[in-house]
């Protein structure tokens, strides 16, 4: 048996569910039931009627999974798959804002703890934060948005509130350099950029779409164009690939790689089957308060 038989089989007799993030390795996206971004994987983690959700993402996306669904199992294949920008801001920084800032709207990106998430009224991903602001929190005075401060400047721009922000920032993304746009929009001149939120302002600027994971892939379908410069995780670009055959993809820099999304092998998720790991465990009075925060999410996003 090959280990992609195993790993069925395995689904199978476990009654388990292998929901995988836009950035993971081709045979992970290949394997998995539903491949998506985070507000996608969110909806299907609520949903699932399985027992066992293998998430191959990183730590905060398997943690949100357990949130919304504490009675199934949730495992994460590698236990050292986190998200630094989650890491970039702790329980007790944010309880400090919050008390700097009295009576201010909390939002917080989903790429965050449990704990940001059980301090906060509301959550976003970046498909749906524009929405959050201007529906969710449209009478807060003012609102602190946590802890992505490009997302939150690409926000500000759309919804015109400015907000109270953390310096927080996702590596792979603040990597993207406009000069890295530049040289491929010269070798690549009929090809449209597609951008990220967490992108820099100065690299947003240069895209002609500024999406989430998900919105890119429904973009690249109805746009009309045919070749793309790709301004985000390059692993987007298998998905995108096998979804487009006849279009062109080149990803903005080599180096536009997180290197945790890449941890998850089929390996990794066949041991996670076999021997039921790595656990996810939230404690029940954090959870609670941090799905109310997703929950009112899910209830606007509809
Ligand atoms: P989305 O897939 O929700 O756009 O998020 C990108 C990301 O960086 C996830 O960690
Ligand atoms: Fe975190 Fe950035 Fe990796 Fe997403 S791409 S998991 S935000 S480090």
């Amino acid at each position: 048996m090959s280990i992609r038989e195993k790993i069925l089989a395995l689904k199978h007799k476990r009654n388990a569910v292998i929901l995988a993030h836009n950035y993971q390795i081709p045979e992970v996206q290949d394997i998995a039931d539903y491949v998506g971004d985070s507000l996608g994987l969110s909806i299907r983690a609520a949903g699932t009627d399985a027992d066992v959700i293998v998430f191959c993402g990183v730590h905060f996306m398997a943690e949100t999974a357990k949130i919304l669904s504490p009675r199934k199992m949730v495992l994460l294949p590698d236990r050292a798959a986190g998200c630094p920008m989650a890491d970039m801001i702790s329980a007790d920084q944010l309880r400090t804002l919050k008390s700097e800032n009295p009576g201010a709207g909390v939002l917080c990106y989903v790429n965050t703890t449990a704990e940001i998430k059980a301090e906060c009224d509301l959550c976003c991903t970046s498909a749906n934060a524009v929405r959050m602001v201007q529906e969710g929190l449209k009478d807060a005075r003012d609102i602190i948005f946590v802890p992505d401060r490009h997302l939150a400047d690409y926000v500000s721009a759309q919804t015109g509130r400015s907000f109270i922000v953390w310096p927080g920032y996702c590596p792979t993304h603040a990597m993207i350099l406009p000069e890295h746009v530049r040289h491929q929009k010269a070798l690549y001149p009929g090809a449209a950029v597609i951008a990220h939120p967490e992108c820099t302002s100065a690299v947003r600027g240069l895209a002609d779409r500024i999406a989430s994971t998900e919105g890119m892939c429904r973009y690249v379908k109805e746009s009309g164009v045919r070749e793309f410069i790709v301004a985000t995780e390059r692993g987007i670009i298998h998905r995108l690939q096998k979804e487009n055959p006849g279009m062109t993809f080149h990803p903005v820099s080599a180096h536009a790689v997180c290197p945790n999304m890449k941890l998850t092998s089929l390996e990794k998720i066949l041991w996670a089957l076999e021997d039921m790991q790595h656990e996810i465990i939230v404690p029940e009075e954090v959870r609670q308060r941090a799905y109310a925060s997703i929950r009112r999410m899910l209830d606007l996003s509809e």
